[in-house]
């Protein structure tokens, strides 16, 4: 297991925020000490101080403290962080932002071109340490890059990719937490249908969705090359497999996903609106 000794701030801990800070506890890959949080309702943050986590309502406190600032407030509150922060960040210090639809030019134009700025796009899985997580970054430094690459590494998978794709990982990763959880409540209540109580039937679909996704990570192959293992000619599951797709399965997918990022793009122009 990876150890880091960097001290680590979270301005903003949030939903996604707090699932952070959560998630390197659980993982050991740093220490609660390690860790400095801040929201402004300080009290809604008191549960991790029992984890040894710092908390503070003090965002230049925070920045003083750590190596590595990830920032994970609402597109609208950032241009204010930033602007408050500013003269505390040191050009040495790691800056990740996981706001969505805010690109690093924007970011560089309130803080300057000299800091190191990265995004991330996780999900709320890092809690469990579970997330796909993209990066992106305009820095040249190999050592940095992977050094974010491997912070949310222990918190599940990461992926460099382009900061044109960032809209594509928030999505496909981001939001896919609730389309997969979806997927999951409507196989439970079809289950419910087929003859078991709600509590098995969410275990056995929950179940097979984490199976198929390791077959899938583990053997790297298409999804088909697996379904044809498991539709037998003439047999019951290429039936529903159809029949599903004739109610537009893929489709509503599909379509479901292109909604979301044509969405994104109007998010971005919050970042010049004031809260
Ligand atoms: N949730 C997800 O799954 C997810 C995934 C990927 C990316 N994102 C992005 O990550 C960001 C955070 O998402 P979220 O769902 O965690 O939002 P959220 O629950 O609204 O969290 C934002 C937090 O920022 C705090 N905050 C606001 N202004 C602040 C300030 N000046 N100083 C310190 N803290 C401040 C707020 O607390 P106070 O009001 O108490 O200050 C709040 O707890 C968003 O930009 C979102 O698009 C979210």
């Amino acid at each position: 297991m990876k150890f880091f000794n960097n001290n680590i701030a979270i301005i903003g801990a949030g939903n996604l925020g707090k699932s952070i800070a959560q998630g390197f506890v659980n993982s050991n890959a740093v220490k609660g000490n390690q860790l400095i949080v801040t929201r402004r309702k300080l009290n809604l943050l008191e549960e991790l101080s029992s984890f040894n986590i710092n908390i503070t309502n003090d965002n230049k406190q925070a920045v003083k403290f750590a190596d590595i600032i990830i920032i994970s407030v609402q597109p609208k509150q950032l241009r204010g962080v930033l602007s408050e922060i500013k003269e505390v960040l040191t050009d040495y210090k790691i800056i990740i932002s996981t706001v969505t639809g805010v690109s690093i030019e924007n970011i560089q134009s309130v803080i300057g071109n000299s800091k190191k700025v990265f995004r991330a796009m996780p999900n709320t899985a890092i809690s469990i340490m579970q997330s796909m997580t993209c990066v992106c970054t305009n820095v040249k430094n190999e050592i940095d890059t992977q050094k974010v690459l491997d912070l949310f590494g222990v918190l599940g998978r990461s992926l460099l990719i382009e900061e044109q794709r960032m809209a594509s990982a928030t999505v496909l990763a981001a939001s896919g937490i609730a389309f997969s959880l979806r997927y999951i409540r409507a196989v439970t209540q079809a289950g419910i249908e087929v003859g078991f109580d709600a509590r098995d039937a969410q275990l056995i679909a929950s179940q097979t969705v984490l199976g198929s996704a390791m077959l899938l990570l583990e053997s790297g192959e298409h999804p088909e090359k697996e379904i044809d293992k498991v539709t037998t000619p003439l047999g019951c599951t290429i039936a529903g497999l159809n029949e599903m797709e004739h109610m537009g399965f893929s489709s509503s997918l599909i379509k479901g996903i292109t909604t979301s990022y044509k969405k994104i793009a109007s998010i971005s122009k919050d970042f010049s609106d004031k809260e």
